[in-house]
């Protein structure tokens, strides 16, 4: 195969750019293994990278895509431990929207035999995810009570799941009845369908939590912070109310939250006895050691594969963004090139 497909846009800013192109494989560097990529892990990520709203997005063009799983083609000469045909996944800083990718062998990490490649393009960023915020940021210890939020999404899921592999007690938070029905029927017990009044529905059912883990934003944050018990830990990664409804971005809307967005004076933080961390695990993929480390942990709690939760063809991206902004998909969306 001598050309390759991906998506780019031209800049950040208007999801609406993201262009499908084919282009001419380079030669491969000594240091590189080349993928064939057969499934592509879509990330909340993405959206922000495309909508001009994450710090972390590349100036001008880019690819956008953190994670895919696929089939080592070729092999660079300076390179060991891979070899052509094994399966594969892998994460990447930017780029992983394309049927082939070069990357160092660093980033990749053997497909177990009987996940398909959706399973394993769904499974490291998330999982990563949700392994550092609940463990290394978190410190959940087994029997503590966990608040969840967005538990049927990508991260959410694993987060359930991994926190029960733990000995915790997760409650997990969704948008929708349908998503609670369906955490349930999981083997989830306790789901709670988030109201307009989050505060109050805590406050009416008496929660209290050891740890909370947000990537909501707003006052759903707020709220579970006030619903941490002494020596709590809120956990923040990400911020979905600011997930814009359309291909672009309202600014307004966007300065307004952004000015009523929840603030900690750690003076009182002191007095009450609880705390607020917060972290982009993207810097990890500079840190190649502590990565690695991650993922050895992540190896000793034998997780089922990840659940994919919508297959979108790679030539249909923008269906496939556009369900994950919407927030109505449960577990992951993947895209999957055929070849
Ligand atoms: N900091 C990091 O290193 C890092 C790494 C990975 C992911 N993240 C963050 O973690 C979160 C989850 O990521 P994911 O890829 O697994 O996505 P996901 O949870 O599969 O999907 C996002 C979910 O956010 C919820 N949501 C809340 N308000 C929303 C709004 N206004 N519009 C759309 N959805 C909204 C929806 O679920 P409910 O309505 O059911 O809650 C939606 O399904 C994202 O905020 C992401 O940015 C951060």
């Amino acid at each position: 195969m001598s050309t390759f497909r991906y998506w780019q846009t031209p800049r950040a800013g208007n999801m609406a750019r993201l262009t499908l192109y084919t282009g001419n494989l380079p030669a491969l560097a000594d240091n590189h293994v080349r993928i064939k990529v057969h499934a592509v892990g879509l990330n909340f990520a993405d959206i922000f990278a495309l909508t001009g709203l994450y710090s972390a997005t590349p100036q001008g063009a880019f690819i956008p895509g953190l994670e895919f799983a696929g089939e080592v083609q070729e092999v660079g000469q300076q390179t060991q431990g891979v070899a052509v045909g094994d399966r594969v996944m892998g994460v990447t800083r930017f780029g992983g929207y394309t049927s082939v990718i070069d990357s160092e062998a660093d980033y990749l990490i053997p497909l177990p035999p009987q996940w398909d490649y959706a399973q394993g393009a769904a499974w490291p960023a998330q999982t990563l995810t949700a392994w550092y915020a609940l463990t290394h940021l978190g410190a959940l210890q087994a029997v503590q009570q966990v608040l969840i939020h967005s538990a049927a999404g990508g991260v959410g899921l694993q987060a359930m799941k991994l926190a029960q592999a733990l000995g915790a007690r997760p409650t997990g938070t969704v948008g929708s009845e349908e998503k609670a029905s369906w955490l349930r029927q999981q083997g989830f017990e306790d789901v709670l369908v988030r109201e307009a009044d989050f505060a109050r529905q805590l406050q009416r059912d008496e929660r209290g939590f050891d740890l909370v883990l947000d990537a909501i934003g707003g006052k759903v944050q707020s709220a579970s912070f006030d619903a941490l018990n002494p020596m709590g830990r809120l956990v923040v990664f990400g911020a979905a109310e600011f997930t814009p409804s359309h291909n672009r971005p309202n600014y307004l809307k966007a300065a307004w939250r952004y000015l009523r967005r929840p603030r900690y004076d750690v003076m009182e933080m002191i007095s009450s006895n609880r705390s607020v961390l917060a972290f982009n695990l993207i810097w990890l993929w500079e840190q190649k050691d502590r990565m690695q480390a991650l993922l050895e942990e992540l190896q000793t709690i034998a997780l089922p594969p990840p659940h994919v939760g919508h297959r979108f063809a790679f030539d249909d991206a923008h269906g496939a963004l556009a369900l994950l902004r919407s927030g109505q998909s449960v577990g992951k969306v993947v895209l999957e090139t055929g070849q």
